[in-house]
């Protein structure tokens, strides 16, 4: 009889661990749940996204994120269409969007020679310039202020060999204009973290660009929480080694780290391409878009390592890194498709066209299954 009792109660404790551990599973089964703690995942929104127009897709995001980026319509050329015109219709619904799902909101971007308004590119002295960047800054942040929790200030300001990039603030103002821009941001909002924000800054030469760039601004007066290394990444660059490097030096400076436009592409490069420039494009062939339908598995494993290694790695750093935001929610809708070459099928994201997690997902998630358990045993142990 106690035999029975006890295999009775065996029975009942197997079921409700089961039960308990599916909950907790429920629970926890998403990024954003998983890297609670660690850092924010955030994803890029696009329009059809901030408009709630695909109910599939603002599940998945309510789901799995809880960081967001404008992918585009907070740029210059959109928000500041001419000189006494701002446009803030779009962002006032990515702003609401974020607060009713209780996001971390992130505003992409404030000064950048790119996607720029064409009367601001052609804008010819100082005078104007410096009234500009004052007009642009003060009423963008102003009028976002206390909503949106951090701002890339100045994005992509540098060459490839770590000199200043030739754009029309540095011809109209010299290297000022990135400490005004940082001290302007900072009188509008004194409580918004402010990021300096570029691509290939995980590379030696530019690297060394970054940092000069940041003690410049901190110099000068400027207030800077945050550099944004952007992540558009390959499967075989950056190394770790390099990754590892820059969040190192960085912090060093005393900034926070994010991981802000993170995507893998796994097609062929046109020109050895390393970067994000988004003024370069290419013609495509059939060579460069070898993978029209499907990926095949060999990449498809190559991918899901690659990110786990970079996922493990971030967890490494988590004391560092502030947030890790994905270019795009799903491969369909992911820019690579059509840059550096239109009308590619690229696989650089977690999700699949379907919206359905891929094999990548799955390798970052069971890092922090890892890790859990590691510290599950380690508990036990110690009882
Ligand atoms: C890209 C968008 O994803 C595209 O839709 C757009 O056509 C061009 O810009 N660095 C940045 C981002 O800071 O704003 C860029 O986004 C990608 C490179």
């Amino acid at each position: 009889m106690k035999l029975i009792n006890n295999s009775i109660l065996l029975g009942v404790l197997f079921i409700s661990g089961i039960c308990n551990s599916q909950n907790t599973k429920t629970a926890q089964a998403s990024l954003k749940n998983s890297f609670k703690g660690d850092f924010y995942i955030g994803t890029a929104l696009n329009v059809s996204q901030i408009e709630e127009k695909d109910a599939k897709a603002d599940a998945l995001i309510r789901k799995e994120f809880n960081a967001i980026t404008a992918e585009n319509i907070m740029k210059s050329m959109f928000v500041h269409p001419s000189k006494d015109k701002y446009d803030f219709a779009m962002t006032e619904k990515f702003v609401a969007y974020g607060e009713k799902n209780k996001m971390f909101i992130h505003g992409h971007t404030l000064i950048w020679h790119s996607q720029l308004a064409r009367w601001m590119s052609e804008i010819k002295d100082s005078t104007e310039m410096k009234a500009f960047m004052k007009d642009h800054i003060t009423t963008i942040v102003s009028k976002f202020k206390g909503r949106i929790n951090s701002w890339d200030v100045v994005n992509e300001a540098l060459n490839e060999d770590g000199t200043y990039r030739k754009s029309v603030f540095l011809n109209t103002l010299g290297e000022s204009y990135l400490a005004d821009a940082f001290k302007l941001a900072a009188q509008a909002d004194p409580k918004v973290d402010l990021y300096y924000n570029d691509y290939n800054i995980c590379e030696p030469k530019k690297r060394e660009g970054a940092i000069k760039l940041v003690k410049y601004i901190k110099a000068n007066g400027g207030k800077i929480d945050g550099v944004g290394i952007q992540g558009h990444w390959r499967l075989d660059s950056p190394s770790l080694e390099e990754i590892e490097k820059s969040i190192l030096a960085y912090s060093e400076l005393g900034v926070k780290v994010a991981f802000t436009e993170l995507d893998i592409t796994v097609l062929p490069n046109p020109w050895d391409l390393q970067g994000a420039d988004v003024n370069q494009s290419f013609e495509g062939s059939a060579k460069m878009n070898p993978y029209p339908k499907t990926l095949p598995d060999s990449i498809q494993n190559k991918l899901a390592e690659r990110y786990a290694s970079i996922f493990k790695l971030f967890l490494k750093h988590k004391d560092k890194i502030s947030r890790v935001t994905f270019w795009g929610v799903h491969d369909g809708q992911s820019w690579l498709n059509d840059w550096p070459i239109k009308g590619r099928t690229n696989y650089p994201l977690l999700f699949d066209t379907n919206l359905k997690p891929k094999k990548a997902y799955n390798s970052v998630m069971q890092l922090k299954e890892l890790e859990n358990n590691k510290i599950g045993k380690k508990k036990v142990f110690k009882n």
